[in-house]
């Protein structure tokens, strides 16, 4: 069973400056809620129950939101506004939060060996907030994913195929074909210039990883862009054992970026305003 979720959640989020000059971009909202509790969310919905948060410096409005805020609901209690703290106040109620920070930022692979204090020596998922996710026809990412690891238990990478001339933005991985959304993978690239790499299957932020991650992480050297990449160790990994490349369903939005960000940002408002009106017909 897996039951921690890591958020790396420590990064500057510089795309969305100056929005997140004081506020983390984990909190920036879809609608009315920030990206992190989409993810949390979406934890839960897998099974998992423990949320292990990487943090930083200028992040403490994380820990303030998956907290009560006794002010505000004394204030609001009685009133027909009550109902707008229900689903977060059930999802702590659900869950256990836990936080440690990254001093430095030396890329993904370290923040995520940063995790290792809270996740300890079991099989993890990881999910970075700003890839939001979501899948009207079913079950959401992470849980697709665990259904794959617990046939392979094995680590998972979420891949999606992007155009040739985006794939410098990720990690691209390639290998032979298991099954039709299923990939054995034997090659991992960090942000490949588009000339030199293996396929156009980028890896988008989710991951379920098996915790002998965590030496691999620790004998990685800094790689692309001079960080420790998560890529790279995954990638010593598939060497010598196995890891596996899942094409989910449904889709992702890109919310690091300001385009991506508007996109899901009209995706859910469309979506919410169709729940409405359905929900005014049956009355
Ligand atoms: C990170 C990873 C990259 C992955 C991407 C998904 O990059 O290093 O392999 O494809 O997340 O969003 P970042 O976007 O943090 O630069």
């Amino acid at each position: 069973m897996i039951k921690k979720c890591l958020f790396p959640a420590a990064g500057y989020g510089t795309r969305f400056l100056p929005a997140t000059k004081a506020m983390p971009k984990e909190m920036l909202p879809i609608m009315a809620k920030p990206l992190i509790q989409y993810g949390v969310e979406e934890a839960v919905e897998a099974g998992m129950d423990i949320m292990a948060i990487i943090t930083g410096r200028g992040k403490r409005a994380i820990e303030d939101h998956f907290d009560v805020s006794f002010e505000l609901e004394h204030q609001i209690y009685g009133t027909p506004k009550e109902y707008l703290l229900h689903e977060i106040r059930d999802l702590i109620n659900k869950c256990t939060f836990t936080y440690t920070r990254q001093i430095e930022m030396k890329g993904l692979g370290d923040a995520i060996y940063k995790g290792r204090v809270l996740i300890g020596d079991e099989p993890f998922a990881v999910l970075l907030a700003d890839d939001l996710c979501t899948n009207e026809e079913g079950e959401g990412i992470l849980a697709q994913m665990v259904k794959v690891y617990n046939k392979y238990r094995c680590s998972i990478v979420a891949v999606q195929e992007v155009p040739m001339d985006q794939v410098d933005k990720y990690g691209v991985v390639a290998g032979k074909s298991i099954d039709t959304d299923l990939i054995m993978v034997d090659t991992m690239v960090e942000k490949p210039d588009p000339k030199e790499a293996p396929s156009n299957l980028a890896i988008i932020g989710r991951y379920i990883l098996t915790p002998d991650i965590f030496d691999l992480i620790k004998e990685t050297k800094p790689g692309k862009g001079g960080e420790i990449q998560i890529t790279d160790a995954l990638m010593a990994q598939a060497k010598k054992g196995m890891v596996m490349a899942y094409k989910f369903k449904g889709r992702r939005f890109d919310c690091g970026s300001i385009d991506g960000f508007v996109e899901a940002t009209n995706y859910f408002y469309e979506h919410s305003k169709r729940n409405d009106e359905k929900e005014k017909k049956q009355k």
